[in-house]
């Protein structure tokens, strides 16, 4: 018997021109390359310019991906955004992204999740593919975190960037089996008992402004190598899959600490897990997408590559996808 699998068919990223280094940021807050570095892994990341969106961001991306796909954009009729950083707070930016790329049919929304967006958001494109819902998705993790860090505050400023990647997924015949390639498994956790300590005070209910991030980093770091390694095992059980099966770890980026302690308890090899916090800061739900495009455009993924995803972050949120590319 077959089943539907989520093929994913293209990948495209974009990054803002403007970079900041951690050199330009001492010039502003107490801080030093130095801390920077050794605490989180990040060199640098990418700023958006005055007067650039998240839909600006998150269309270039969807071009990207829909080129390197091959396909009429016009036979896309699913676009899932994650994104905590919408261009309003409505309509949906999905809805800016699916209208400059010339489609009025189908269904486009955001997801908000944070930093595991894009996992959310892959999750939710993979699940309406499998029920025969929609036929072809584009999902896409966009983000302007720049317009919501309070610069004085040296303790979240330093670590955040702007960006987006998007995939295009396609609803294909396989199989059955972890042989397949697609989307394999997905799993979701979330629990708001965590919610003060990653959050932004403000909001269209509360303050009528967008607010600025928070966060009590210690505590979400003491946190994040449990939660993720927990639903990486998850996705391992529902697939009977190992680490050793596994040939690329993507995770999200938002401290290079977490990646290799989460690596390491996992047996995970180094070699296996695409880096790109030290160029890109943490772009919450950008950066798994974008290290996806980062190692599929240098050759590192492959077609019939086995590739485990992984985020957490604010909420909490967090969850793991296995796919084959
Ligand atoms: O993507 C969503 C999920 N988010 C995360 O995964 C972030 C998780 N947390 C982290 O990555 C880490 O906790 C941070 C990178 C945010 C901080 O690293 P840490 O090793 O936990 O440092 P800390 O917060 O314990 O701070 C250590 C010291 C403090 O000084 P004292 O109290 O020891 O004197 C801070 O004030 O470092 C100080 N500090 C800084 N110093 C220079 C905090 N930020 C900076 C800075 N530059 N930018």
């Amino acid at each position: 018997m077959t089943t539907t699998r989520s093929v994913v068919l293209g990948y495209g990223a974009y990054l803002p021109e403007r970079i900041v280094t951690n050199a330009e940021l001492t010039k502003t807050v107490d801080t030093s390359d130095e801390w920077i570095v050794q605490r989180t892994g990040i060199r640098q990341r990418h700023i958006a310019a005055d007067g650039e969106y998240t839909s600006h961001l998150g269309i270039k991306a969807a071009q990207a991906a829909i080129a390197n796909a091959g396909i009429d954009a016009q036979s896309i009729d699913l676009i899932v955004l994650a994104t905590s950083t919408p261009d309003n707070t409505f309509p949906a930016t999905a809805v800016q992204i699916q209208e400059a790329l010339g489609i009025h049919h189908g269904a486009a929304f955001d997801v908000q999740a944070v930093c595991s967006g894009f996992i959310f958001a892959l999750a939710t494109a993979d699940n309406f593919l499998k029920s025969g819902a929609f036929k072809r998705a584009l999902v896409i993790g966009a983000e302007t975190f720049s317009r919501i860090l309070d610069w004085n505050d040296r303790t979240t400023c330093v670590l955040f960037g702007d960006g987006a990647g998007a995939v295009v997924l396609d609803a294909q015949q396989q199989p059955g089996s972890s042989a397949d390639r697609g989307v394999l498994t997905t799993h979701l956790r979330s629990d708001g008992r965590h919610k003060d300590k990653l959050f932004v005070d403000g909001g269209p209910s509360t303050t009528q402004t967008a607010g600025h991030l928070r966060m009590e980093g210690r505590e979400v770091f003491k946190h994040a190598v449990g939660m993720i390694t927990d639903v990486i095992v998850d996705a391992f059980n529902a697939t009977g899959t190992t680490a050793d099966d596994i040939d690329w770890l993507v995770p999200h980026q938002a401290n290079k600490r977490i990646i290799d302690a989460s690596a390491k308890k996992l047996h995970i090899a180094p070699e296996k897990v695409v880096l790109t916090v030290d160029e890109h800061g943490n772009t919450s739900a950008a950066s798994i997408p974008l290290a996806l495009a980062v190692a599929a455009a240098d050759g590192r993924i492959k077609k019939g590559d086995l590739v485990m995803l992984e985020a957490m972050g604010g909420g909490f949120t967090w969850g793991s996808a296995l796919l084959r590319w």
